[in-house]
């Protein structure tokens, strides 16, 4: 289903498309335990929250595979503990990697012992299939609730890259938009660079090219201005993490995309699956921001681009208040207007 193979089993190990090189390379790597897929995680070889997901359980069942290997039965516990606590640890903020380490937790007690590898393999399997048909209902019901301007291409504009390359294929954001496509015909994607480390110039442009729909990148701060011309109808994110009251924490510059939204009454549509919801956490204040590197500000594509000594900030998302939510889409349904109630019924 996916075109590509974001974070698959292949030949009894992990199988990632590495990001970091698109769009210039295609290159597979491979991986056989959770630390090394903590690393990939954690260097953007797989990224996305729901792709995190999918990586973090097929991690999952690698360690439990290598570590059947060494016949070690008395570490069982201890040893998978530590991998998945490895894993845990590579990125905070999309909640989909600590919802995939808690789905496979009990198969883990609650297997025989000499099953558990194979059962840990068929869960992340479940799972990765799972997102692609929540990412396929969240297009259509998304597609459906979106303007339809009857004397041009409907406009949508992205931000950051919620494709297919960041679930296990056909995305959330831009499975809305491939809906879109298939639904309304005549469509024109304006995508946002998203600064600094590029995911719509490098991921989302490259995949909606690849796909053959009308593409035009804006850097960040052209935002308000294309705005501002009426050149948007709508705009559609998707989600690492989304607060129990509606609150979205999505890649850094989503909130000022969102703020420039309700100044010129553009619809704000948030796409992403109830795994990405986290019912835990009230509101948008207690979800954790990820500092990245400095060198990803003070650098562009490797070369320096600021002075040596400079303080630099890079938080890795930033939080839209459910106030500039038009409407969230999940496999569940949409939820306009959303609130701790309406989110709480999606689960019932
Ligand atoms: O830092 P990244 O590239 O992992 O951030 C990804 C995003 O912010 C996406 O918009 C989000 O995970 C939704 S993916 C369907």
């Amino acid at each position: 289903m996916s075109i590509f193979d974001v974070a698959v089993w292949k030949n009894g190990r992990v199988c990632m498309m590495d990001q970091r090189l698109l769009p210039d390379e295609e290159v597979y790597l491979e991986f056989d335990s959770a630390s090394e897929v903590a690393d990939a995680i954690r260097d953007m070889v797989v990224r996305g929250a729901p792709a995190i997901g999918c990586a973090t359980a097929f991690g999952v069942a690698v360690e439990a595979k290598r570590i059947a290997a060494l016949g070690m039965p008395n570490f069982w516990s201890e040893a998978m503990a530590e991998g998945m606590q490895t894993l845990r640890q590579s990125r905070p903020t999309a909640v989909n990697l600590a919802w995939a380490l808690d789905r496979m937790q009990p198969l883990l007690e609650s297997t025989p012992k000499e099953d558990v590898p194979k059962r840990l393999l068929q869960e992340a399997e479940n799972i990765r299939l799972e997102d692609i048909e929540s990412c396929k209902t969240m297009g259509r019901l998304g597609a459906e609730i979106l303007p339809r301007p009857t004397d041009r291409p409907l406009s949508i504009m992205t931000h950051c890259n919620a494709g297919a390359l960041a679930t296990a294929g056909y995305g959330t954001a831009l499975g809305v938009i491939r809906a879109a496509r298939d639904l309304i015909g005549d469509i024109k994607v304006y995508a946002n660079e998203t600064r600094p480390y590029l995911q719509g110039a490098r991921l989302t442009s490259w995949e909606l090219l690849k796909d053959g729909i009308d593409t035009t990148l804006l850097t960040d701060n052209m935002v308000g201005h294309i705005m501002s011309k009426g050149l948007i109808d709508v705009v559609v994110v998707g989600t690492d993490r989304m607060a129990a009251n509606g609150d979205v924490a999505n890649k850094i510059g989503t909130y000022t995309v969102a703020v420039l939204a309700k100044r010129h009454n553009i619809p704000f549509i948030v796409a992403g699956p109830l795994s990405t919801i986290d019912l835990q956490t009230p509101d948008g204040s207690g979800i954790p921001i990820e500092e990245r590197p400095a060198d990803e500000v003070t650098h562009c594509l490797g070369k320096r681009s600021a002075p040596m000594g400079v303080g630099v900030r890079n938080p890795a998302f930033d939080i839209t208040p459910a106030e500039l939510v038009t409407a969230i889409v999940t496999e569940k349904g949409v939820v306009p207007d959303p609130n701790t109630a309406k989110i709480k019924k999606l689960f019932e």
